[in-house]
């Protein structure tokens, strides 16, 4: 007899459901029977851009060397990131992606017995890698589609060991302010790990979002997490970091595979780091589709989450998952977010002008239908 190993797995896993990508291009190409070229794909976050030049030519450089192991250390790019956060190298960690540095915490802190807080409507990964290493999930109403700050501050209890709170959120691209970051590390008891999940901070660089680093110096209980896969395109690649005291970044190194960062990222994250008009163009661009995108909405008179990632939730008034399937036969991929308790919303990452008008053109053309 062959043991059950659905039942056999640990419980926190048995109940997650796989992480739901993006649909890709080519799946949609192939059920339409369409050429790929002609699809629209709005729904992962993505740069629109494409790849900064310089980090191209890096990663071109470094081709020579595939066959030996990356540096596992990262020095370049720990240099560089250093130098620009203003911390010490000792204080950063490099992971595949961001999404590696919040699974490296989770390993690190958290275990049976013991808890995580996040809240409603916060990113998918939260709940995956707390419950992927048997800790419980506090999840904490959300207030007006954000976080409740004071809310998460009393969901913490003894067994709290990290709190998860992203600025701005994805899905729903809500944020608070410094002053209230100020308040909530003031009052989150120290044995509380608070991982600041800035994916998107480039974005909103110089508005009222708070930097999270002004903040390392005077709380060693923060962790402040980055990306290179949004402002600076290269999602493929895999790249992102944390930010904490050398004392927390010494606990994740010994838990990180060795050599969690391959050669090319780490070469084209050195060279997109330093292309400064690339980061200027992926902010102009995206508030321009901001306001295409908002204009849009307006004139179909449907209401949004203001937003200061680089998406932005509409709100369909009713259920989303037909609208995102009529969306889909006119070659235009959005996000549905019914798995992050928003059924009558749909996610739409802000594209090319074309890309955005393709989209509006398609979701007038879908709504008149009814
Ligand atoms: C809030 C948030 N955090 C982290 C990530 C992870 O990104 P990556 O692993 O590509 O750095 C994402 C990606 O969508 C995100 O939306």
């Amino acid at each position: 007899m062959s043991g059950d190993f659905l039942a056999l797995a640990q419980p926190g896993v048995q109940q997650l459901s796989p992480y739901v990508p993006g649909k890709p291009v080519d799946e949609l190409a192939r059920e339409l029977d369409i050429d790929p070229a002609t699809i629209v794909k709005l729904a992962s976050n993505e740069n629109p851009l494409g790849a900064s030049p310089k980090a191209l030519a890096a990663i071109r450089d470094e081709l020579a060397e595939l066959t030996r192991y990356p540096d596992g250390n990262g020095f370049a790019l720990k240099s560089l990131l250093a130098e620009r956060c203003g911390v010490e190298i000792q204080q950063v960690t490099l992971g595949n992606g961001s999404n590696d540095i919040l699974e490296l915490v989770a390993r690190a802190y958290l275990a049976p017995g013991l808890n995580a807080v996040f809240s409603e409507h916060a990113f998918a990964v939260y709940p995956i890698v707390t419950q992927a290493v048997g800790a419980q999930a506090k999840v904490v109403a959300a207030s007006n589609w954000g976080h409740d700050l004071a809310a998460m501050l009393k969901a913490i209890d003894e067994q709290t060991r990290v709190v998860f709170i992203a600025n701005p959120n994805n899905p729903t691209g809500t944020w608070f302010g410094a002053e209230e970051l100020d308040e909530f590390l003031q009052d989150v008891p120290a044995h509380v790990l608070v991982v600041l999940d800035e994916a998107y901070i480039e974005y909103a660089e110089g508005g009222d979002l708070p930097d999270g680093l002004d903040f390392l110096a005077a709380y060693p209980n923060l962790l402040v997490s980055r990306t290179f896969s949004k402002a600076y395109g290269l999602a493929a690649l895999r790249v992102g970091y944390g930010l904490s005291t050398s004392v927390v970044a010494d606990v994740l190194n010994r838990v990180r595979q060795p050599f969690n960062v391959n050669s090319l990222a780490l070469a084209a994250a050195c060279a997109a780091l330093q292309d400064v008009d690339y980061l200027a163009e992926s902010r102009r661009l995206n508030e321009a589709g901001m306001q295409q995108l908002e204009a849009g909405f307006r004139e179909l008179g449907l209401s949004w989450i203001p937003s200061k990632g680089n998406f932005i939730a509409v709100d369909l008034g009713r259920e989303a998952a037909p609208v995102f399937q009529g969306l889909l036969r006119e070659g235009v991929i959005v996000r549905p977010v019914a798995n992050y308790g928003m059924p009558n919303h749909l996610r739409i990452t802000i594209g090319l002008p074309v890309e955005n008008t393709r989209f509006l053109e398609a979701l007038a053309k879908v709504l008149a239908r009814g």
